[in-house]
């Protein structure tokens, strides 16, 4: 079985090729850094431009880097949601023309289930398994039960925990894209400077054990770095470092509760994995991996070239949506907003 899929939801524009060996026959990832770098972020109306531009050219190619035609291909799976919607009407009109024309079946992904279901793709990871998926508009623990099943724990109640990074990494005036800058100058820096707050941490409400709230945290940086003068290097690199161990504390500390919750419901796991654009960052795999020592389970973490968006993903999910029978209809529509709680809402489960 050999899925082509496609991923336009956000900036980058991409296309692989994977087979149910798990082999990644072909793989093309188009950033588009030049053309939102000098807005300091993403502008949604010029992604879906560069997208339509560049989206026929990157397929055939990975096509012809796969030594494959679409004859070859069994589905054709695009990102649907959730995301920008200018660029997942792209990619999924792209992918269901192509399904039409080559009768091949149509397979709507939802972004988050791909990354999501990305460690059984590069370390075969077995359901059920515990998920911190951590993007820049997503921050959920969830406990993985199928390709179309996801136990939600917790979820963020405002800022997702990428979002915060780009937040603070513009703050510093590093330049787009700014994560992993903050990542690389936190570094140098002094993590204990700055005595960030760690919302949540030690709430009462049990109800609120697996949730994350960022917003309280944004807050107290921004304070501290208005109350600098003129930021020196070591400033930014100690805000950032701060920054960074307050993050890791609260995803290090929310991913232990859900284990013991997972414990307490006698839900069994196979392992913990971290997934999304976060979860690229060295220091929080680090400390989630000591997370998941603790608790006697092994701990995954997706290639970094896996983690940030990319077509493989997509392909992946696309591939274990069709092995289960479950290829969506060619009126199925993009959508800006598609909660994994409704995974198998749309679509065609047959099985
Ligand atoms: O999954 P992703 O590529 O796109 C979404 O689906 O949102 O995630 C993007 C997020 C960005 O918000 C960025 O801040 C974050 O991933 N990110 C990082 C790092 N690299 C990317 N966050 C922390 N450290 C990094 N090295
Ligand atoms: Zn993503």
């Amino acid at each position: 079985m050999i899925v082509l899929g496609i991923e336009t939801s956000c900036d980058e524009t991409s296309a692989a090729v994977v087979d149910a060996t798990r082999t990644i026959r072909a793989h093309i990832v188009a950033t588009q850094l030049e053309e939102h770098q000098r807005y300091g972020g993403v502008v949604p109306e010029i992604g879906a431009r560069a997208h339509l531009e560049k989206l026929p050219q990157i397929v055939s190619e990975t096509l012809r880097q796969a030594n494959l035609g679409l004859e070859d291909i069994d589905g054709i799976a695009a990102t649907a949601g959730p995301g920008l919607i200018g660029g997942l009407i792209v990619g999924v009109v792209f992918a269901k023309s192509l399904a039409l024309v080559h009768k091949k079946p149509f397979l709507a992904v939802n972004h988050l289930a791909a990354h999501g279901l990305t460690p059984r793709l590069s370390d075969n990871v077995e359901f059920p398994y515990l998920l911190l998926l951590v993007s820049g508009g997503h921050c959920q623990l969830i406990v993985v039960k199928s390709p179309l099943h996801f136990q939600v724990l917790g979820s963020t109640m405002d800022d997702a925990a990428g979002e915060c990074f780009d937040k603070t990494a513009r703050l510093l005036n590093l330049p787009y894209p700014g994560a992993p800058r903050l990542e690389a100058v936190a570094r140098q820096g002094d993590a204990e400077r700055f005595r960030f707050p760690r919302p949540l941490l030690h709430h009462p409400d049990p109800n609120l054990k697996c949730s994350f709230s960022f917003s309280g945290l944004k807050t107290a940086v921004r304070q501290s770095v208005s109350q600098i003068d003129q930021l020196s290097a070591q400033d930014i690199s100690d805000v950032a470092a701060s920054f960074q161990a307050a993050v890791a504390d609260i995803l290090a500390s929310r991913t232990s509760n859900a284990l013991a919750v997972c414990k307490e419901l006698q839900q069994p796991l196979t392992a913990v994995v971290v997934a999304g654009g976060v979860a690229a960052n060295q220091y929080l795999r680090g400390r989630l991996q000591a997370v998941s020592e603790a608790h006697g389970l092994p701990f995954v973490a997706p290639p970094l070239n896996l983690c940030t968006d990319n077509g493989a993903m997509i392909a992946w999910a696309g591939l274990e949506k069709l092995r289960l029978g479950a290829d969506d209809p060619l009126d199925f529509r993009a959508t800006p907003r598609w909660p994994l709680q409704d995974l198998q809402l749309p679509g065609t489960v047959r099985n």
